[in-house]
């Protein structure tokens, strides 16, 4: 080990840390020697209706995948993160709301919270909202998400929320595939100073003819906004809470019930609903969120996460209410009104542990210190890391700047599948490597494996697999479980495949790479190339396209477009631009291309398939070493391509 690039736990934290490294050590040998023991012992940190019988019955045999954690147990998600706080912190702050404009924001403690969850409960089933329907939430980041979500939990229907910033389009097909009856919005987001039209985006959506299962809009009124109302369809949220009951009853819910669907993209066009159920995964959002940010009780906690995707889902909501903490909920960008606005916040709220992205990261660092300018930052004593690798530089700036060279930082490696974090440190524990997500989580079985699917020992590389079953895991793709099985259990058998490359070193640290499939890591924000071929082929002059993802500075990946156009239609600036701007309206801002080349042919193999090792290559100027083109069934498009390509720089 290389002693400079080793950051051992400082002496202070290791001394109050819930973990340390014999701890860590005990305890994660004791969840692998025996997960039965270890998973009872941690179920008790949840409240349950009815015991279990038994705690883990799971199957990664591809011709009978079966998933299932603390079995015909019952007990209800929003019980476990409102009502069984309320006799010993009742009044102690569950949310802090954080407004787009700074000088805005509003406390909501746990008895408030409770009650605005009942009562909305209360108005879902007087909606006729019953257990297993799906309530798709399309919302800016205000407490009503959050009470929206909790009370889909607590009448046992499942939520999908769609990240407020995807398109009509993307919010209609997710409304299709999950069939859902009700759509949660609200009049506009506000987000960077900007407003976003939100209802105008669901009625845009419900225009769309195959939708026929959504019989109401509930919105709630944020900015006041002059909008169009559907009487028949459309509610207002104020007006419906008003006439509900201040208690609703939580339902007692199975532990493999469907607790809720997120929507997230793979390798091929249509985004997946994974689809995760209730004890497993709020069990293991409470004990991650617990260790991985070692919380204790009454510091204020900040992940900077959307509820739109699963890190808001999981470290946002559930992980920090299960554990009864104080959650921050921004309704911002971090560059608005300036790039000082999070340090703000820490100051503001007396933020202790802050949880958010390489992204966001590196586009404060690109200011120097500026981002830290006047502040204190003295509460602050952890820092987390989360979506991407976080490149060394960006680590280091972290650490510096905003950590005050005192403050461990948890780099959590995981994803929407995972519903929690599987390899991080624990702040206590682990000495720390910039770029390094380090070791596993309790009852974590990470292997790499190589492309036979050959467990490969020691300090090594290869894909990243996961040995059994972890109580977080998805279950099932909604309405998908052949694709569910395809996608994650075929590749190598016996195991869960994440799509992720890494590396292990001699100290058994693993090492993230990035995706070994064909799905880009956009700002933190996943995105599957062919979801961006569909939407571009979809335009009436492209005839084909095809996409990669070549190195950015802040966004970590970029998206470069390689578009043929149907004969007799002339590129021009202008189409390039019209290009961008229909990827944005069809999937949203996030999947914007960077770069548009014109491409008279793409390489392909003699039986079709489009050689992206070679696209991916001259989109980064490397001409060289394309590999073995004579299998290629049209060899000349290399050069045309490298030709364009160098005209463009
Ligand atoms: C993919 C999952 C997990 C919540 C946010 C993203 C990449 C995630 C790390 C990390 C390196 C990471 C992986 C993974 N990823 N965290 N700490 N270091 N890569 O969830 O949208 O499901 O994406 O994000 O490639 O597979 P997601």
């Amino acid at each position: 080990m290389s002693a400079e690039q080793l950051y051992p736990v400082p002496q202070d934290f290791a001394c109050n840390a819930l973990i340390d490294d014999e701890q860590y050590q005990q305890m994660y040998q004791a969840s692998i020697d025996d997960p039965e023991g270890f998973w009872a012992g941690q179920a008790t940190r949840l409240s349950w209706m009815r015991p279990f019988r038994k705690v883990k019955r799971t199957s990664f045999d591809d011709h009978n995948v079966d998933i299932n954690w603390f079995v015909d147990g019952h007990l209800n998600v929003s019980a476990n993160c409102l009502d069984r706080h309320l006799a010993e912190r009742g009044d102690q702050v569950a949310i802090i709301w954080e407004a787009d404009e700074p000088g805005e924001s509003r406390s909501i403690t746990y008895r408030e919270l409770h009650r605005d969850v009942c009562r909305f409960a209360d108005v879902l089933k007087r909606q006729g909202v019953a257990q297993g329907d799906v309530v798709t939430i399309y919302m800016p980041m205000i407490p009503e998400a959050a009470v929206a979500m909790l009370a889909c939990t607590r009448i046992g229907a499942v939520h999908s929320v769609v990240f407020a910033g995807f398109s009509p389009e993307a919010l209609a097909g997710r409304i299709l595939d999950c069939k859902s009856n009700l759509v949660i919005t609200a009049d506009e987001g506000r987000r960077g100073g900007r407003s976003i039209p939100l209802k105008v985006n669901v009625d845009e959506a419900l225009t769309n003819p195959e939708i026929k299962s959504v019989e109401r809009v509930i919105v709630v009124r944020r900015t006041g906004a002059d909008i169009r109302w559907h009487e028949h369809r459309d509610r207002d949220y104020t007006v419906l809470m008003e006439q509900a009951d201040d208690f609703c009853p939580p339902d007692p819910m199975d532990s493999e019930a469907p607790l809720f669907i997120l929507y997230t993209s793979g390798s091929t066009g249509k985004p997946k609903g994974i689809m995760h159920t209730t004890a497993g995964y709020l069990l293991y959002a409470a004990l991650t969120h617990q260790y991985v940010f070692d919380y204790q009780p009454g510091e204020v906690y900040w992940c900077t996460a959307d509820i739109g995707w699963v890190t808001g889902h999981s470290y946002t909501l559930y992980g920090p209410l299960a554990n009864g903490a104080t959650t921050v909920m921004f309704e911002g960008i971090p560059n608005y009104p300036d790039v000082t606005r999070l340090a703000q916040i820490i100051d503001k709220h007396k933020v202790s542990i802050l949880y958010t992205a390489p992204t966001a990261i590196r586009s404060m660092m690109a200011l120097g210190k500026a981002a830290v300018e006047g502040a204190d930052g003295s509460s602050l004593r952890l820092l987390g890391s989360v979506g991407e690798p976080i490149n060394p530089e960006a680590w280091h700036w972290y650490y510096e700047t905003v950590g005050q060279s005192r403050c461990p930082i948890v780099d959590t490696w995981w994803q929407t599948e995972t519903g929690g974090i599987l390899i991080t440190p624990l702040p206590g524990a682990t000495a720390l490597k910039p770029g390094s997500a380090t070791r596993p989580f309790f009852g974590v079985q990470p292997a790499l494996v190589d492309n036979l699917g050959n467990v490969l020992e020691g300090a090594t590389e290869g894909n990243l697999v996961l040995l059994d079953s972890w109580p977080g895991q998805s279950r099932s793709i909604w309405g998908d479980h052949e694709r569910f099985v395809e996608t994650y259990f075929k590749t190598f058998k016996g195991t869960y495949f994440t799509g992720d490359g890494a590396r292990r070193d001699e100290d058994g640290y693993y090492w993230i790479t990035g995706r070994v499939d064909d799905v880009l890591n956009v700002s933190g924000h996943r995105m599957g190339t062919a979801e961006v071929e569909s939407a571009l082929v979809a335009h009436r002059h492209v005839a084909e396209a095809a996409v990669v993802g070549v190195p950015h500075d802040l966004k970590g990946q970029g998206i470069y477009v390689y578009v043929t156009l149907i004969e007799g239609v002339e590129p021009s600036e202008q189409l390039r631009q019209e290009l961008r701007q229909w990827v944005r309206r069809e999937i949203g801002p996030i999947a914007t291309p960077d770069c548009i080349q014109w491409a008279p042919g793409l390489p392909k193999t003699r039986s079709g398939k489009i050689m992206r090792r070679i696209l991916r290559k001259i989109a980064v100027g490397e001409y060289e070493g394309l590999g073995d083109i004579s299998t290629l069934a049209e060899p000349g498009v290399v050069e045309d391509l490298i030709n364009e390509h160098r005209a463009m720089m």
